[in-house]
């Protein structure tokens, strides 16, 4: 069947990152770098590996480093040219040209639903695609172009889910589903962040939708809920009542950034993994280890 195609992704980027304060004061934290790349570029190389050029950051009034980032510094192109530092800049102008960006303010954080309601306006009514900041998918795991194409076969919404321990249910939206056919689930029923015991399952969504244009709608409809805010969960539960959504359980590895110790793990992570300077970290991290344990053994 012809589907309306999906061409925009909403990058909801306005949250005041209270848990990495006061290093967010100023900065958002999706300019924090992994190493020497910012958290907010894994997930743009992540869309255009599944061919969405067009990103719809959802901003607020201290996110304009976001803007910086995906612009063209003339200034900077210049002093690279100069200098022979070719390679950088050649890295920097790919930067530059990586997507066609229209940045929205949410003028009020009054949370996830909201903003991905701000974005309405430049989205239109066409299905599409919003990405969190917060978490990093495994490179190369294809999982944006498996959810387009269940989008593609089913015409509806569909979430990515991954599994989660137990004790982990009540930081994020847990879902209930049933198999449909290999490799696509049905959701049955969505809960924001429930405790353990009220958790219909393990399985979390992990920040990667996408939605038919009638989440719109309902989430004007959706009233504020968890943590007094407006949340795309219940919205999608309103949806759910009109609409069957599907789901898919994402391959590879889920690397969090959204709090100072994931974060601090997927740096270590992808800095162990590079070529550069992976193993002196390797070496400095023994040794730091080592030290460590002989403070500790000693009486
Ligand atoms: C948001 C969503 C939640 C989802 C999570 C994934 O929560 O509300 O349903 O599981 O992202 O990271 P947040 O982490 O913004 O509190």
């Amino acid at each position: 069947m012809d589907r309306q195609k999906v061409r925009k992704a909403v990058l909801p980027v306005a949250g005041w990152g209270t848990r990495f304060l006061p290093a967010t004061k100023a900065m958002p934290k999706e300019m924090f770098p992994i190493i020497d790349k910012p958290v907010i570029q894994f997930i743009v190389e992540e869309l255009l590996e599944a061919g969405i050029e067009n990103a719809i950051f959802v901003t607020g009034r201290h996110k304009r480093p976001i803007e910086h980032h995906f612009d063209i510094n003339t200034d900077l192109e210049r002093h690279l040219e100069e200098a022979g530092k070719n390679e950088v800049l050649k890295n920097i102008r790919e930067i530059s040209h990586m997507v066609n960006p229209i940045y929205v303010r949410q003028k009020r954080q009054l949370g996830l639903g909201h903003a991905v309601l701000t974005a309405e306006p430049a989205v239109g009514q066409e299905p599409f695609i919003v990405s969190l900041g917060d978490i990093i998918l495994e490179k190369g795991s294809d999982n944006l172009s498996k959810m387009l194409d269940i989008y593609n076969r089913y015409g509806r919404s569909v979430i990515a889910l991954f599994e989660v321990p137990e004790e982990e249910v009540n930081k994020y939206g847990i879902v209930d589903v049933e198999e449909t056919e290999e490799g696509v689930l049905k959701v049955k029923e969505l809960v924001e962040k429930p405790s353990p015991d009220e958790a219909p399952s393990n399985l979390a969504i992990v920040g990667r939708y996408i939605f038919t244009p009638g989440i719109f709608e309902k989430l004007r409809k959706t009233k504020p809920g968890k943590g007094g805010e407006i949340q795309l969960t219940d919205a999608m539960k309103l949806l759910l009542e009109e609409e069957e959504i599907y789901a898919y359980q994402i391959e590879g590895k889920v690397y969090d950034t959204g709090n100072p110790l994931d974060y601090l793990k997927t740096v270590f992570e992808f800095a162990l993994k590079r070529e550069d300077i992976g193993a002196e970290l390797r070496e400095f991290i023994a040794n730091l280890l080592s030290t460590q344990n002989q403070l500790i053994d000693r009486p």
